[in-house]
């Protein structure tokens, strides 16, 4: 996701943190927000410091596959590296620094987890390979889904996140849920759908919003809702 839609998932994860982890994640986030620290994890993409989080946003998987029997990158990716920061800020021993860094690392990617082109295929790099226009514009398949439908539809971060559909307690608890694998897994499920949903160097426009978004929020509310999830097991 671009910036918006990851202070969406942030901005409703905030909401359903429980007491401890509310307090714990405040502190050791210097008392900004989730929304504010979720888009850290592409911030510190241009310093070469950082490059071996890199494939931490992204899991490749050919459509027949799911995590389990689809071949690893030994670099890491999505799952190790949510498993990674789940370890870190579950570690005794570790600094508040390195948790830290590690919680900010942990709210974005629960975001990208959800985005189905970051659950693609290697061969076009999670669709950025399929060229498509968006409204006459030169764009790619997986910036349709990170950003061009959300920045189209001109809304704050936070009214977004506000106008996201009312679950009951009961549709809450099983959207919690699962495994990290069994997320992935199910995202993928609808990243076939996205790469059925357009034709080679289509124009898109409205229709496609209009058939989309609804997934796009449902993603972004889901995630918010697993991220929290995430954050109070382990506070
Ligand atoms: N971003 C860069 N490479 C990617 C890939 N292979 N899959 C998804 N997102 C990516
Ligand atoms: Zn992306
Ligand atoms: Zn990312």
């Amino acid at each position: 996701w671009g910036a918006t839609g990851h202070r969406v998932v942030g901005e409703i994860a905030q909401k359903y943190l429980k007491g401890k982890a509310k307090r714990e994640v405040k502190r050791l986030l210097k008392q900004h927000s989730l929304a504010f620290a979720s888009t850290y994890g592409d911030e510190i993409k241009s310093d070469k410091a950082y490059n071996k989080y890199y494939t931490w946003h992204y899991v490749n998987m050919p459509f027949d596959q799911s995590y389990e029997t689809s071949e690893k990158n030994p670099e890491g990716d999505l799952v190790t590296g949510i498993e990674t920061c789940k370890a870190v800020l579950l570690d005794k021993t570790a600094t508040d620094e390195d948790k830290a860094f590690h919680l900010k690392m942990l709210i974005h990617l629960m975001g990208d987890l959800h985005q189905p082109m970051h659950v693609g295929l290697a061969e076009d790099k999670g669709g950025n390979d399929v060229k498509l226009q968006w409204f006459y514009k030169d764009t790619n398949l997986h910036r349709v889904w990170d950003s061009d439908m959300i920045e189209e539809y001109n809304m704050g971060y936070d009214e977004l996140a506000d106008n996201a559909d009312a679950l009951t307690k009961k549709q809450i608890k099983a959207l919690q849920e699962g495994t990290i694998v069994d997320w992935v897994n199910e995202t993928h499920d609808i990243t076939k759908e996205v790469y059925a949903s357009v034709e080679p160097n289509e124009n898109l426009r409205y229709r496609y919003s209009y058939n989309h978004f609804k997934t796009v929020r449902s993603q972004l509310q889901i995630a918010g809702i697993r991220l929290a999830k995430v954050l109070n097991d382990i506070f």
